[in-house]
């Protein structure tokens, strides 16, 4: 069996994450969404909530093959423990290259036998990530088109609190 994680902060998950599990869901007999609990990012949403929010959306997607978990310190242990074969990231633009290259390398430094496998999603969603879904909210902008309805809702909730 061929398993891949994706890993990330989704604070929230997007429309162009969504994109990209859908391809690795296709290419992979498993898939398991990895939410960062220690990234150096100080999220919106607890990690709990990150992981509900996609166990949410894959159920509705009936993504049957892909799973979500929370974790913390290294991901290649994190890999290795779920008996990955490949991460997946994904590939907007040539600015993602550089900070994905040095993670890539490095990751494989550490885990020759796991391979960094990257994704382009839509080009649609080139311009998309979740700082600016969370700005575009907190400013009561419409960010409808970039965002599953139960993120629509959760981010609505979040920031009527
Ligand atoms: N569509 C939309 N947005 C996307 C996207 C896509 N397809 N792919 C990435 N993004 C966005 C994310 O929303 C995020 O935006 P933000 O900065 O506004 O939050 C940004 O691109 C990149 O974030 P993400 O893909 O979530 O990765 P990350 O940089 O937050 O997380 C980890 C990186 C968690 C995978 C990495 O830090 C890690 O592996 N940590 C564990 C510790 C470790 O092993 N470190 C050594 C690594 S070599």
């Amino acid at each position: 069996m061929r398993i891949a994680i994706y890993p990330g902060t989704f604070d929230p998950i997007t429309n162009g994450h969504l994109d990209i599990i859908e391809r690795a869901s296709q290419l992979f007999d498993r898939v398991i969404v990895t939410v960062a609990v220690n990234s150096s990012k100080t999220p919106m949403f607890t990690a709990e909530e990150r992981v509900a929010l996609i166990k949410a959306i894959l159920k509705q997607k009936r993504l049957t093959n892909v799973t979500v978990e929370h974790f913390s310190g290294l991901l290649v242990s994190f890999a290795r423990k779920k008996k990955a074969a490949a991460i997946i990231r994904g590939l907007r633009a040539i600015s993602d290259f550089e900070y994905e290259f040095q993670m890539a390398l490095m990751n494989r430094k550490q885990a020759n036998d796991i391979a960094t496998v990257f994704l382009m999603p839509h080009e649609r969603y080139t311009y998309l990530n979740s700082s600016i879904i969370r700005e575009i909210a907190r400013l009561h902008g419409n960010f409808k088109d970039f965002v599953h309805p139960v993120v629509v809702r959760a981010l609505k909730k979040k920031l009527r609190r």
